[in-house]
């Protein structure tokens, strides 16, 4: 399988963060974000890693695109930090901040690699957070429009896909129910409200994007895992459609249909923790939108047990696994593709992340990465099945360029095709996997 087996307008690229790659956390006027102050907080990421210096892409970004022109990628997906431009979220523009990413892009162009940028992955100005409470106010939804607006108004003219926001599940449910994710709290009711906000400010961003923008697509890149009962009975199947419901339908079926997933939203009624949606919230959530960007990683396993809160639980699957646990499974791509562009709205798709971590050595100068190559390997045929079964895919950016901070997991799980030696003043080493990349490009 080469390039060739893709349509010649394929979009192939590597996918970043702002907070897992800049550094310069506090340079050039940047204010601090829900991860800059989570991050310093004693216990909360792996042996106290903070995103401070990261792989210090803010100075050399210049590097990085290099190689990334090298491979022969022709886009980037990368997000824009919010506070990097508004250090408190709102009022105050820093021009500095501006001006990086104006030259980012610019540089990116000038080697013939488009743009995709997301608004939002995860670094909320922790002003904020601190003022209003963050997505757990309504009045989040203004101020995310706003920024929203003042990107589009500064970029809209080279950059032409933009994605709105990364994984809205993680920066509610980790961040508000399981507490791994900054702000770090634990309250059901309290993450779906935080979801309906997310929901919120996405449409109003697309909203703001048709106003300000007449040529490019907006989209939601969302978490997408591949569900499937534990067994053929009537009970686990209905144990998958509630994790179904939860993981994947909650922020796909909403903006589409403008209705939260029935039977997930009746076992939340129940308990008193639907979130409380006022007139014209579903209009807005329902905001059109061009593409859904598709973060695939891996499966989970849905079994009934009628004694949890939801009557599911999940349970492990004998796959081999990455080194974050998970297993590998490049035949949900394929499955998940086509449920998502069948149950979706038959909607243009992209792999927005896709990738996995290994346990990589650098070995004289060379990382052989052969478990990681393997992985990307088989996800890229599976992807091309679900494009011969019809689904309408149109790009594939893997997670990740370079090794970075793996938010709780700071700097122990390498997701990059490129190493970052964190000893050695954060110097890039090509693993094998990039160049398997690239010659899959090339050829
Ligand atoms: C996704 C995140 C991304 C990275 C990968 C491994 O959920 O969007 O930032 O952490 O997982």
């Amino acid at each position: 399988m080469t390039r060739k087996d893709f349509p010649p307008d394929f979009i192939w690229g590597t996918a970043t963060a702002s907070y897992q790659i800049e550094g310069a956390d506090s340079e050039a006027g940047k204010g601090p974000s829900i991860w800059t102050a989570f991050s310093h907080a004693p216990g909360k990421i792996y042996q106290g890693h903070t995103g401070d210096l990261a792989c210090d892409h803010y100075h050399r970004y210049k590097e990085d695109v290099s190689l990334l022109a090298s491979l022969g990628a022709n886009a980037y997906r990368f997000s824009i930090s919010w506070p990097r431009l508004f250090p408190e979220g709102r009022g105050a523009r820093n021009q500095k901040g501006f001006d990086f990413y104006a030259r980012l892009i610019d540089v990116l162009i000038a080697n013939g690699i488009q743009p995709f940028i997301t608004l939002y992955h995860w670094d909320l100005p922790l002003e904020l957070q601190k003022s209003i409470g963050g997505w757990e106010s309504r009045d989040i939804t203004a101020y995310f429009g706003d920024y929203a607006e003042a990107v589009f108004s500064s970029y809209g003219d080279r950059v032409k896909n933009w994605i709105t926001l990364n994984e809205p599940f993680c920066s509610s449910h980790l961040s508000y129910l399981f507490g791994e994710h900054a702000p770090g709290k634990s309250d059901l009711k309290e993450s779906f409200a935080v979801a309906h906000n997310l929901l919120r400010s996405h449409g109003e961003a697309v909203r703001r994007f048709r106003s300000t923008i007449k040529d490019g697509t907006v989209g939601l890149s969302n978490v997408s895992q591949w569900v499937e009962p534990a067994s053929d009975s009537p009970e686990d199947g209905e144990a998958a459609k509630l994790l179904n419901q939860f993981f994947n339908d909650w922020f796909y079926v909403t903006p589409l249909k403008g209705e939260y997933p029935v039977d997930f939203s009746q076992r939340l009624d129940k308990i008193g923790a639907m979130p409380e949606i006022q007139p014209e919230d579903m209009e807005l959530i329902m905001e059109p939108v061009d593409f859904w960007g598709v973060n695939y990683y891996s499966r989970i396993i849905a079994k009934a047990d009628p004694k949890s809160e939801f009557g599911y639980n999940t349970v492990p699957g004998d796959l081999e696994r990455t080194a974050m646990g998970w297993e590998i499974y490049p035949k949900g791509l394929q499955l998940f593709l086509e449920r998502a562009y069948r149950e979706y709205g038959e909607k243009p798709l992209y792999i927005t992340e896709n990738g996995m971590a290994e346990d990589d050595e650098l070995e004289e100068g060379s990382v052989h990465d052969k478990k990681r190559t393997i992985y990307l390997r088989d996800h890229f045929d599976a992807a091309s099945k679900a494009m011969n079964n019809s689904v309408d895919l149109k790009g594939y950016f893997v997670w990740s360029l370079m090794d970075n901070f793996e938010w709780a997991h700071g700097y122990s799980k390498r997701f990059g095709l490129i190493y970052t030696d964190y000893e050695n003043n954060q110097r890039r080493i090509p693993k094998d996997s990039y160049y398997w990349f690239r010659d899959f490009l090339r050829r």
